[in-house]
C-alpha cells in the first residue's frame, strides 16, 4: 500500500481525497512547523510527501525519508523551500499547486494596495486608540488610484490577473517588466513591457510577482529603491528574500519611497529591524491565499497530484 505522510493538517477535503483512495495516510501530530529530524522520522519510508512552504526539504531530507519517496507534493504555488536538483538527481517528483490561488493572491494584492495608499492600517489604529476628535481637512491624507500607472514585476498568472483587475475597475495604466516578454499578454492586456529600470522610474505602484530564485533574490534593492519615483508604493505578495528587506526600511524611513505593503517577508517569520515600527508600512502575515475557496482548493490539487504519480500517470502540475 501506498505511504503519504502530510507536514502539518491542511483543509479536510485533500485528506479525504486521498483515504478514499485507501492509501496508508498519516498527518503530521503537531500543529506547528516540524524541524528536519521530524520530518524524516515521521515520514520515513513513505512513497509521498505532502508538505508546506514552511518545510525546507533538501537531499538530505529526501535521503532521510527513503528510497520510495515518489512525490512530494508541495502544498503552495512556490517551490523554493524545495531543492529542486536534489530531486531531479533521485528521480523524486515535485508538485505545486498553481492556478487555484491566482485570484486570491491577487485580490490580496489588491487589497494591500488599497490599504497602504488609504492608510487604512494605521487610521484603523489611530481610531481605536481613541485618537478620533473629528473630521479635519488634513487627517491621513492618502494617495488616489485611479488613472495612476501600476508597473507589475513578473507577468505570470497572477501578475497577470492583478493587471486586468486593476486596469477594468480603477483605469489604472499597467506597464510590466519580466525576463522573457510576452507580446501575447501584452496585446491582451493592452499593457506595454519596460525595462525593470524604467518600471521603477515610472510606476506610481510596483508589484512584485516573481518566484523566489536565485536571480530574483534582492531583485529589489537599495539602488532599484531610489529608482522608484518618492510618492511610489511597494507590494509584494511573491516572496520575502525578492526585496532586500533592510535597504526596504532605510527606503522608508528615509521617505525615499512613500509607502510598502507586504504580505511576504525576507526572514519569516521575523521582521527586519525597525520595519513593524514604521508607518508607512502594512504588514501581513503570508496569508495572501488564505481563503476558504483557494485553502480547499489547494489541499485537493496537491492530493489529486500524489494521486496522478500513484497510478502511473503524469502528476497535473509537474515541476520537476
Ligand atoms: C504561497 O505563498 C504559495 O506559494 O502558495
Ligand atoms: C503564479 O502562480 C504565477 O504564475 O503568477
Amino acid at each position: 500500500m501506498f505511504k503519504i505522510f502530510v507536514t502539518r493538517k491542511i483543509p479536510d477535503v485533500g485528506i479525504q481525497f486521498l483515504r478514499g483512495k485507501k492509501y496508508d495516510i498519516a498527518v503530521s501530530p503537531y500543529d506547528r512547523v516540524l524541524t528536519r529530524r521530524e520530518i524524516i522520522k515521521y515520514a520515513k519510508g513513505v512513497d509521498a510527501l505532502l508538505c508546506l512552504l514552511t518545510d525546507k526539504i533538501d537531499g538530505e531530507v529526501m535521503d532521510g525519508i527513503g528510497t520510495r519517496l515518489k512525490i512530494i507534493a508541495n502544498y503552495a504555488v512556490g517551490v523554493d523551500n524545495i531543492d529542486l536538483e536534489a530531486a531531479k538527481k533521485r528521480g523524486i517528483i515535485i508538485t505545486n499547486t498553481p492556478g487555484v490561488l491566482t485570484e486570491a493572491v491577487a485580490e490580496h494584492t489588491i487589497a494591500l494596495l488599497f490599504a497602504v495608499t488609504k492608510r487604512i492600517a494605521e487610521a484603523d489604529r489611530f481610531a481605536r486608540a481613541g485618537k478620533f476628535k473629528g473630521w479635519e481637512p488634513m487627517l491621513f491624507l492618502g494617495s488616489g488610484i485611479t488613472g495612476k500607472t501600476l508597473g507589475i514585476v513578473g507577468l505570470g498568472r497572477i501578475g497577470g490577473e492583478v493587471a486586468k483587475r486593476m486596469r477594468d475597475g480603477f483605469n489604472v495604466k499597467i506597464i510590466y517588466y519580466d525576463l522573457t516578454r510576452n507580446e501575447e499578454m501584452e496585446k491582451a492586456l493592452g499593457i506595454e513591457y519596460f525595462s525593470l529600470e524604467t518600471l521603477l522610474r515610472t510606476a506610481d505602484f510596483v508589484s512584485i510577482h516573481v518566484p523566489l530564485l536565485p536571480s530574483t533574490k534582492h531583485l529589489i534593492s537599495e539602488k532599484e529603491l531610489s529608482l522608484m519615483k518618492s510618492s511610489a508604493y511597494l507590494i509584494n505578495t511573491s516572496r520575502g528574500p525578492v526585496i532586500d528587506e533592510k535597504a526596504l526600511v532605510e527606503a522608508l524611513k528615509k521617505k525615499i519611497i512613500r509607502g510598502a505593503a507586504l504580505d511576504v517577508f525576507e526572514f519569516e517569520p521575523k521582521f527586519s529591524p525597525g520595519l513593524a515600527k514604521l508607518n508607512n508600512v502594512v504588514l501581513t502575515p503570508h496569508i495572501a491565499s488564505a481563503t476558504d475557496e483557494t485553502r480547499g482548493k489547494m489541499s485537493e490539487l496537491a492530493a489529486q497530484n500524489i494521486i496522478d504519480v500513484f497510478s502511473g500517470g503524469k502528476p497535473k502540475n509537474l515541476v520537476v
